[in-house]
Order: structure tokens, then C-alpha cells, then sequence
């Protein structure tokens, strides 16, 4: 599956990647304008493919390549992700032009320790600027990827203008590197699958849609020490729908093609769902496994889609999900579900214990979100016969020490809602500099999340527990630590957080893709 990485700017030019620079989401409000429909029940609208689908089970599920580090030392290990085009084999006979980590679509893994510092620097080979995130990363500011704080490409010398956000916003300080940057991630957290992704402000949709997306997976002393599955058997799996050209290359609704101005056209401002799902980059592939315990750590890395995954058929006695973590690692205990709902930016770690199938049988992951082929996601198949089984999973799996709601110093409510200029928050568009609030580091605060629309949520530096939703108890999917959770139109969640250490600006945002573009986002600094 690795593909040489061969830096295409020559034949693209710098043309776009200057015009582009600086400008953002000054034009959100033309796609709103004119009054848009929202689309009861669904995330956003269906941008149909003109290249023929796949056939679905025939390609073998791709597994990210691990990244190994350039070099190691007492503290940290150092990597090198070098962000270029490259032609991916997608579809059959097709070649898809993508943007990538170091020449994959997802990106290599990066499997950390906690405690043990990754720092990792990006190179920037793309006609275009660039910001990394690392989702769920307990990171300081400045490597957290501030959506303005851009590393241009190599040798691109105009520097990002002041940029307006929102109405007037004031032009702030922003880090910007030329050609490359280095993000300094502690690791300093739980075990937890963390995913990195492009987060430049106004651009992240399209960014992410052309494959700037991979795991970063931590590891610590208390997961290492359970019976759960490993090595093969542990198996990341990134879900993510796209539409394609006739010619093979992605196909994505933006307003201006020269990712000049942000945001899709009007018809997609609710979300662009693709109509071919991918697993790892391939198109409904097919894995072969044992009949044993694997364990999948499910990332949606949709820009709009949300997912209810379901095996079919269902082991017999039903339950066949076991749900061990969620966003932000571990559950105290593991919970059994026969789907799994999951919305963009969340991921769930689930064991499948396929002893529970007569060998041979073929398991379909579907999705009963969708309709047609986006009601089914990938096959497992089950070779034979039983072997061994030394996993387990167990009873206990962690403590979570619940954050007290009665020991909140303050409360605070964001609503998420269209405004007639773009995706607010608060009634405001994002504008970077003008934070909507100032927790204190330490101090417990309870968040008040209300939604107009479905909004994935998700807040930058520290996890949250969800303690209610829509008045009453957490949701099926709401267990353990979260930095992700998913609101339906009308819905209202509660959440307690305590952002533990690293003043600075921080984020939080929708994370339907083109939501956040449009934005509906909004700095919060800890201090
Ligand atoms: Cu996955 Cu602020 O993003
Ligand atoms: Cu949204």
C-alpha cells in the first residue's frame, strides 16, 4: 500500500497556494445567504460519484504502516511526516490524486507511549498551507494547531494576511513556518486512540476530504497489563465516506475549486456525504480473520457522515460489539451493543469475538445509517478453524474517577445554530483572538452544549464526561472520557471538564468538516 511520495508541485505550481494564502472565511455568508434547507434527520446532502463504485469485499483491508522514528532519546522519539500529493489506487484502473502523510491515505500510525514525548515534524510539500491537529492530544498551544498558525509550503514566502474570521475581527499573532514545523506532543495521558488532521482555518473539510487524516495511537503501563487483544488482533480502522470524478480524483463541492474563499456551495452547507465508503483508504474492503478476539479501534473520519454500525448477521445470543474505550481511552467496564452509533471525530474500541461464528461464515459491518452502499462499510471473514484464544476481556478494564458537577466554579452554555452569515456558536462566527471563554486551569466547569442542527462537538486540550443529555442520564455512547459527542437537531448535553494544565488559546468546534469551515467554531483560553 505505500506509495512513493512524490512531491507534485511542479506540475500544480504555487499559482493556488499563493492566491490561497490569507484568505478564509470572509465569504462564508454567500453559501447561507438566500436561505438554506435543513434536512430533517440527515447530516448533509449526497454528492454522487460520476466514476463507477467499486464492487464491494474484494479489496483486502490496508493496515496504516507504523511510523518509525528518526531518532530516539531519554525523553522522546522523533519523526519526520513529509505532506505531499500522491496518485492513490482507489478505485479500479482509477488513480486518485491525494494529499497525504508521507504518501498514505490514512497516514502512517503513530503508536506512543504515554508519557514518552513524539515529536514530530511536518514538511510541507503541498501547493497549499497547512495546520496539524492532534485530536484527543492533551498538547500545549502551540502545538495544538491554532486553525491560523499555518506552516506554508516550502518556498512559499507571502505570509498569511490578517484574516478576518468573523465581522471585523482584529488581526492577532499568528505562528506562521515556512516549509516545515515541529508539534511537541507529551503524550502526558491516558492510553487512547487519538487521530492527527489538517485543522486550517476554513479549509479543513477540503483538506481532510483529499486524506490529511491518520492514527496516533497511546499506549500505557494499565492497558499494556489487560488480557485484550494485540499486535494483529488490534487493529485501527479509520471510516470515511468520499465521492469521486469520472477521472478518479476526489470530488468535493467547494465554492471556489482554487481554495481561495472557504466553504461548499449552497447545496451542501448542511455537510457533503460521498456515496463509496472507505475502511483505511479502501472501498468496502474485506478482511480475513480468525475465529478469535480482534479488537478494532473505530474512528470516524467522515467530514459529515454519521455511522450505526451493526454485524450482520449478529453472533448468536446477539451483543457481538463489546465496547472496551471511547474518545478518551478506557471504559471503567466494557458495555455490549448490538450497533454502535458514531458520529465525526469519535472513535469507539471494540472487541469482536469471532469464536462466537461458525468458521467460514462472512460477517458484513454495516451501517444502518445508510441506504443503498452506504449501508454497508466492510466484510470480515472468518477462516478456521478455532484456535487458542488466550484474550480476555475483562470485567474491569479501568478507574474514572468522575468529575463532581457540584464542585463547578462555572456554567456555560454554547448554542450551536445557523446564523444568516454561516454555522455559529453563541450567535458569533468563529474569530480567532475573541474567545468566547476563560476557564481555569484546575477548576471543574459545567459545559452546556445546544444544537439546531446534528453537531458533532468536540473540544480541544482535555476529555469531558457527559452527565446528562436532554435532562436526563448520558446516552448509550456517552460512557467513560469524551472529547467528541454527538448532538441531533433540538438536543441539549451536559458536560463537566476540567482542563488540567497548558495556558493558551484552545478550540472548540463542530466537527461535521464543512460546519467547522463555516465557521462554527470558537477559541477558548485557559489561564
Ligand atoms: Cu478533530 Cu479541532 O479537531
Ligand atoms: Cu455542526
Amino acid at each position: 500500500m505505500a506509495v512513493a511520495c512524490v512531491s507534485r508541485m511542479s506540475r500544480r505550481g504555487f499559482l493556488a497556494a499563493g492566491a490561497g494564502l490569507g484568505v478564509a472565511a470572509t465569504s462564508v455568508a454567500a453559501g447561507v445567504r438566500g436561505g438554506m434547507l435543513l434536512t430533517p434527520g440527515q447530516p448533509g446532502r449526497l454528492l454522487p460519484s460520476a466514476a463507477p463504485p467499486p464492487p464491494a469485499f474484494r479489496t483486502p483491508l490496508p493496515i496504516p504502516a507504523v511510523l518509525a522514528p528518526l531518532r530516539s532519546d531519554a525523553e522522546a522519539d522523533y519523526y519526520e511526516i513529509v505532506q505531499c500529493e500522491t496518485d492513490l489506487a482507489i478505485l479500479p484502473g482509477l488513480r486518485t490524486p491525494a494529499w497525504t502523510y508521507g504518501g498514505s491515505f490514512p497516514g502512517p500510525t503513530i503508536r506512543a507511549r504515554a508519557g514518552r514525548k513524539s515529536v514530530v515534524r511536518h514538511r510541507n510539500e503541498l501547493p497549499h498551507p497547512v495546520v496539524v491537529h492532534l485530536h484527543g492530544g492533551h498538547t500545549p498551544a502551540d502545538s495544538d494547531g491554532y486553525p491560523m498558525d499555518v506552516i506554508l509550503p516550502r518556498g512559499a514566502t507571502a505570509v498569511p494576511s490578517a484574516h478576518h474570521g468573523g465581522h471585523g475581527a482584529p488581526p492577532i499573532a499568528h505562528a506562521v513556518s515556512h516549509g516545515e514545523r515541529d508539534y511537541h506532543y507529551p503524550n502526558n495521558q491516558r492510553a487512547a486512540t487519538l487521530w492527527y488532521h489538517d485543522h486550517r482555518h476554513g479549509f479543513t473539510g477540503p483538506a481532510v476530504w483529499r486524506g490529511l487524516a491518520g492514527f496516533h495511537l497511546i499506549t500505557d503501563d494499565e492497558e499494556a497489563a489487560l488480557p485484550l487483544p494485540t499486535g494483529e488482533r488490534d487493529i485501527p480502522l479509520l471510516i470515511a465516506d468520499r465521492s469521486f470524478a469520472e477521472d478518479g480524483s476526489f470530488a468535493y463541492p467547494q465554492a471556489d475549486p482554487a481554495l481561495r474563499v472557504a466553504g461548499v456551495t449552497d447545496a451542501y452547507m448542511n455537510g457533503v456525504l460521498g456515496d463509496v465508503v472507505l475502511v483505511n483508504g479502501a472501498p468496502w474492503p474485506r478482511l480475513e480473520v480468525d475465529p478469535l478476539r480482534y479488537r478494532f479501534r473505530l474512528l470516524n473520519g467522515s467530514n459529515a457522515r454519521r455511522y450505526r454500525l451493526a454485524l450482520d448477521p449478529p453472533p448468536p445470543g446477539g451483543g457481538g460489539l463489546a465496547q472496551i474505550g471511547s474518545d478518551g481511552g478506557l471504559l471503567e467496564r466494557p458495555v455490549t451493543h448490538d450497533t454502535v452509533d458514531l458520529s465525526p471525530g469519535e472513535r469507539v474500541d471494540l472487541v469482536v469475538d469471532f469464536a462466537r461464528y461458525r468458521p467460514g461464515t462472512r460477517v458484513r459491518l454495516r451501517n444502518e445509517f445508510g441506504a443503498g452502499r452506504t449501508a454497508e462499510v466492510m466484510r470480515f471473514d472468518l477462516t478456521g478453524p478455532a484456535g487458542r484464544d488466550d484474550t480476555a476481556v475483562p470485567e474491569r478494564l479501568t478507574r474514572i474517577a468522575a468529575l463532581d458537577p457540584s464542585t463547578a466554579v462555572a456554567v456555560r452554555t454554547f448554542h450551536f445554530q445557523l446564523r444568516e452569515h454561516g454555522w455559529a456558536i453563541n450567535g458569533r462566527l468563529y474569530a480567532p483572538g475573541e474567545p468566547l471563554a476563560r476557564p481555569k486551569l484546575g477548576t471543574v466547569e459545567i459545559w452546556r452544549f445546544l444544537t439546531d442542527f446534528h453537531h458533532p462537538v468536540h473540544v480541544h486540550l482535555d476529555p469531558f464526561q457527559v452527565i446528562g443529555r436532554n435532562n436526563r442520564a448520558p446516552g448509550r455512547f456517552d460512557a467513560g472520557w469524551k472529547d467528541t459527542v454527538d448532538l441531533r437537531p433540538a438536543e441539549a448535553v451536559e458536560v463537566a471538564v476540567r482542563f488540567t494544565d497548558y495556558p493558551g488559546p484552545f478550540m472548540l468546534h463542530c466537527h461535521n468538516l464543512e460546519h467547522e469551515d463555516m465557521a462554527m467554531m470558537a477559541d477558548f483560553v485557559t489561564e
